[in-house]
């Protein structure tokens, strides 16, 4: 066992926030746990699912790997302890319990409905929005909370539970 199995562990994330059909579905293999050194994100595909794992301080955990706001892939972005930094409009996201740590810099609304506005630097008048359908996009757009994968660690392996229409493909295409 390498020092990377022995100190990965498996994060708790909010149980009301497990990816729909994933609870109960079978566990299959995601990536040898050595692959995933503390503070790393990789992308890892299942079909047509793309589920971003990160190593965080808490633990790994599992997630899609499309970010809350506008989907851009968020295994290119940083991560520092628990938080997921996007490299699009620069969100930063809460992988312990997905509450929005930083809003995009294109503002737009939080998961409960909040409008934030556009994103103005420190000291400076805040900035307008030109009306017109790409503003009123960015103003409607809500951030998402976080939908978890559950995990296991097996054998050396990170092992993960997706929708059952997912792994029903994955297990077909073995
Ligand atoms: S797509 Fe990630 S912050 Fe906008």
């Amino acid at each position: 066992m390498t020092e990377t199995t022995k100190s990965l562990s498996i994060a708790p994330f909010p149980p009301e926030l497990v990816a729909p059909g994933s609870a109960e579905a079978p566990f299959v293999v995601a990536l040898a746990a050595e692959a995933l050194p503390e503070g790393s994100l990789r992308r890892v595909t299942f079909g047509d699912l793309d589920v971003l794992l990160a190593h965080t301080s808490n633990g790994v955990v599992a997630v899609d790997d499309r970010c809350p706001h506008m989907s851009a892939p968020l295994s290119l972005g940083s991560l520092d302890g628990c938080v997921v930094a996007c490299p699009l409009h620069r969100g930063r996201f809460d992988l312990a319990n997905g509450e929005v740590v930083g809003m995009p810099t294109t503002g737009g609304l939080l998961p409960d409905g909040t409008y934030v506005p556009v994103w103005t630097p420190d000291g400076q008048p805040p900035r307008s929005d030109p009306p017109g359908p790409k503003s009123d996009a960015r103003r409607l757009t809500r951030v998402r909370r976080f939908r978890y994968y559950p995990l296991r660690l097996h054998d050396g392996r990170i092992e993960i539970r997706l929708p059952a229409e997912v792994a029903a493909e994955v297990t077909a295409g073995a």
